[in-house]
C-alpha cells in the first residue's frame, strides 16, 4: 500500500487509522509507534521510492490540519514569524538529494544488545527533498547576537519510559548547521507532498546528520542562547560515557558515520556457481566516499589483507546522498561465503570490523556481512 496521500479511508475499530498505515513492502518492527524498515534488497536504487522509505515515529502520527497549521519561529530573534502552509510555499525553495539514516539503524549488530528499537540495517533511505532553507526563515527573523542553537519541535507528543511529564518530539541544531544552505524545511519528498508518516505538512531535513534531527510535523522553531536540554538531545540520541563518573555529560549524536551496505545478494541467498556482480550503497556525513571494498572470505592473517577488492562507484547524485557501488566476483567453488563490504571516506574514516558498543547502541557502522551459499550445480 502506498503512503502517498489518498482519500481518507473510514476508520474501522481495531484497524489502524489511515495516517498510521504502513506500506506492505516495509518490515514492520512496531505499529504503535510506527517503526518499519526497508528490506535491503529494496534499497538498490539511487533514490528510495516513498513507499519503500523507512518510518521511525516515537508517538502516534499527530492530527495536523493543513488549513490551521502554523509554523512559529521565535526566541532570540528580532522579528518572530508565524507562517501558514501558503506563506511557507511562497518563500524561495530548493531541492536537495540526501540520505537519511536513523541513529539506531543496525542496532541488532550490537552485542551485548543495547536497548532501543532493534533495527536490522534498513532504517536508511535516500530521497529528493524540496523545501525552504531554514536559513531563509532565520534571516527573515533576524537572529540576535546571543543566538546559539535552533530547537525544532514537532506536533507529536506522548510519554517516554522514566519521564514524568508528557513530551513533544524536539531536537536542536547549532546555529551554524541551521544556517547551512542545505538544511531545509521540506514539504515535498520525491516530487510528492510529504505523507502523514513522513511529517506532513512540513519537516526539517538535516543532510549529513542522523535522522533524529530531521524533525517531522514541525510546528515550532525556537532560537535559543543556551544549550537545549530536551530528552531526545540529552538522553536518547547520545553517546553515554562509560566509567565510574556518571555525571560526565553525554555526547550528542550528530554526523553520519561512514557506512556501506550490501543490497544484493541478501542474507541466505543460494546461488549456482558463476560470475556475479555484488551491489550496494555507501555514504558518510564526514566527507565523500573515496572507495568501497569487498571481500568474499575472512582474512585469516595479516598477509591476506589483499583479499579486499575495490568496488566500482556508480553515480554520485549529491554530496549528501549515498553512492551505489558494484563489484564483480567469481564464485567458482561451491561452499558457504561471507560477503563483507567496507567504505572509506575522503576524510580517511572507515568502518570497524565489529560494532563499536555504546549504551544506546547508536551510530553503528561496522562492516556489513552477508552470508550466502554457492551450490555445485
Ligand atoms: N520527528 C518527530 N516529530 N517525531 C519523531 O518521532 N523521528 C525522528 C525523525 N523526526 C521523529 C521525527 C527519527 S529518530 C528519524 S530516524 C526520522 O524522523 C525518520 O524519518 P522518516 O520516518 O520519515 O523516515
Amino acid at each position: 500500500m502506498a503512503d502517498s496521500p489518498t482519500a481518507p479511508a473510514p476508520h474501522r475499530a481495531g484497524a489502524p487509522a489511515a495516517s498510521e498505515e504502513l506500506p506492505e513492502v516495509l518490515d514492520v518492527i512496531s505499529r504503535m509507534p510506527a517503526c518499519a524498515e526497508t528490506p535491503l534488497g529494496a534499497l538498490d536504487s539511487a533514490i528510495t521510492p516513498n513507499e519503500r522509505f523507512f518510518v521511525r515515529n516515537h508517538f502516534a502520527v499527530p492530527t495536523v490540519d493543513r488549513a490551521t497549521w502554523r509554523l512559529a519561529l521565535s526566541g532570540e530573534v528580532r522579528r518572530p514569524l508565524d507562517l501558514s502552509v501558503e506563506a511557507l510555499r511562497e518563500l524561495p525553495s530548493r531541492t536537495v538529494i540526501a540520505t537519511m539514516e536513523c541513529a539506531g539503524n543496525s542496532r541488532r549488530a550490537v552485542y551485548p544488545p543495547a536497548e532501543g528499537v532493534q533495527w536490522n540495517h534498513g532504517a536508511v533511505g535516500t530521497a529528493e527533498w524540496e523545501g525552504v532553507p531554514l536559513r531563509e526563515l532565520l534571516e527573515r527573523a533576524g537572529p540576535l547576537a546571543s543566538a546559539r542553537e535552533v530547537v525544532l519541535e514537532g506536533a507529536d507528543r506522548g510519554r517516554e519510559p522514566g519521564v514524568e511529564a508528557e513530551l513533544a518530539y524536539a531536537m536542536s541544531l547549532p546555529l551554524e548547521k541551521a544556517m547551512d544552505a542545505d538544511t531545509l524545511i521540506a514539504t515535498r519528498m520525491n516530487g510528492d507532498p510529504l505523507s502523514a508518516q513522513h511529517g506532513a505538512p512540513a519537516r526539517a531535513i538535516v543532510p549529513g546528520w542522523y535522522g533524529m534531527a530531521s524533525v517531522k510535523w514541525l510546528t515550532r522553531i525556537q532560537v535559543s542562547s543556551a544549550p537545549f536540554l530536551g530528552h531526545y538531545r540529552t538522553k536518547s540520541y547520545v553517546f553515554v560515557p562509560e566509567g565510574p563518573d556518571s555525571s560526565s555529560p553525554t555526547v550528542p549524536v550528530t554526523r553520519l558515520r561512514v557506512k556501506s551496505l550490501i543490497t544484493w545478494p541478501t542474507e541466505g541467498t543460494l546461488l549456482p556457481r558463476g560470475s556475479y556482480t555484488i551491489r550496494g550503497v555507501a555514504w558518510s556525513g564526514e566527507g565523500p566516499i573515496e572507495r568501497v571494498e569487498l571481500t568474499t572470505r575472512a582474512a585469516r592473517s595479516d598477509r591476506e589483507r589483499g583479499a579486499w577488492i575495490a568496488a566500482r562507484l556508480l553515480e554520485n547524485t549529491s554530496p549528501h546522498a549515498w553512492v551505489r557501488w558494484e563489484c564483480p566476483v567469481e564464485l567458482r567453488a561451491a561452499g558457504h561465503y561471507v560477503l563483507r563490504s567496507r567504505a572509506i571516506d575522503r576524510a580517511g574514516h572507515t568502518q570497524p570490523a565489529q560494532a563499536l558498543w555504546n549504551f544506546r547502541g547508536v551510530a553503528t557502522n561496522s562492516v556489513h556481512a552477508v552470508r550466502i551459499t554457492v551450490r555445485a550445480t
